[in-house]
């Protein structure tokens, strides 16, 4: 079972204020923009905790950019936990939120809550992600019911992929953007404390931006959400499909680590690595001993 951590020293020394969910709405209310990225281990949890960012999200994206599945659908309740578990072992200050997988909620209410409870129990998440509007309102009022906050996922909902037809725009038609907003207000009403709009015109992200009282996270969903998130891989460029096109690389990690790893290659190969610096050495009074059992 997991111990949540309050705080730990911010990168100036200076003990960091926890990110809870009313800090969440105080910040919407405030008009005030929310940061969330996603994050899947240990060491990518601490460099966005430390960055200050206010959300980290363990997304069931976790199965195409690091376990290499082509899409989201494979992702295990075993595998979001593993990794949701290593993610709060590197998080102190941001609000942690769990992606709950394709098949996890779906089937019926009450293993859903258990599904959700195991998020909170075993791996430490203070929140737990639900992909779909009006379809999922007894499910949402049923974790908020039992103190499990509720991020709702609208728009391009990459577990609907099939039924979706691909990954696509979504609500490009005045019917479709009708049935977004009435999602919205549907998530809203069963009492999610922050709603995700995925690749979503910026028009209809803005109308219902301006509609809800909690925030709305963007991605792919315009500049008039309160927050935006993006995939971690995206950002660094370590993703290996094809970018979206809302994604802004802001690093490009994968030149830097190829560079790394060919250098890496090219010193093994010629005897350059390890050097003296990075070689053990018996002392010196074993060192002859040892040299002298050799000759014997
Ligand atoms: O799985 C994920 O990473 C997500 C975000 C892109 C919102 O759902």
């Amino acid at each position: 079972m997991s111990t949540l951590p309050t705080a730990r020293s911010g990168q100036n020394g200076r003990e960091t204020k926890k990110v809870t969910v009313p800090d969440i709405l105080g910040k919407k209310t405030r008009g005030e923009k929310i940061t969330c990225l996603t994050a899947y281990d240990y060491p990518t949890a601490r460099l966005l905790d430390a960055a200050g960012v206010d959300i980290i999200l363990v997304g069931d994206s976790l199965g195409m950019v690091v376990l290499g599945y082509e899409n989201t659908l494979p992702v295990t309740m075993e595998e979001m936990l593993h990794h949701t578990r290593a993610v709060r072992r590197g998080t102190a200050r941001a609000l942690l939120v769990a992606d709950m997988p394709f098949g996890s909620f779906q089937l019926e209410v009450n293993a859903a809550v258990e599904n959700a409870v195991r998020f909170v129990k075993e791996a430490g998440a203070e929140a737990v992600k639900i992909e779909g509007g009006e379809k999922r309102l007894e499910l949402i009022a049923r974790l908020v019911e039992n103190d499990i906050p509720v991020m709702a996922h609208i728009g391009l909902t990459p577990q609907s992929v099939h039924a979706l037809g691909g990954f696509k725009v979504q609500g490009k038609t005045l019917e479709a953007a009708d049935a977004l907003l009435r999602d919205a207000r549907a998530v809203e009403a069963a009492g999610a404390f922050s709603l995700v709009l995925e690749s979503i015109p910026a028009e209809v992200a803005e109308r219902i931006t301006r509609e809800l009282r909690i925030p709305t996270i963007g991605i792919g969903a315009g500049p008039a959400c309160y927050g935006q998130v993006l995939v971690w891989h995206d950002l660094v460029g370590l993703s290996f499909g094809v970018e979206p096109k809302f994604a802004r690389r802001y690093a490009d990690l994968r030149t830097l680590l190829e560079q790394a790893i060919g250098r890496f290659v090219a010193d093994v190969t010629s005897g350059n690595f390890p050097g003296e610096a990075e070689t053990y050495h018996l002392p010196v009074e074993v060192r002859e001993q040892w040299a002298a059992r050799a000759r014997r």
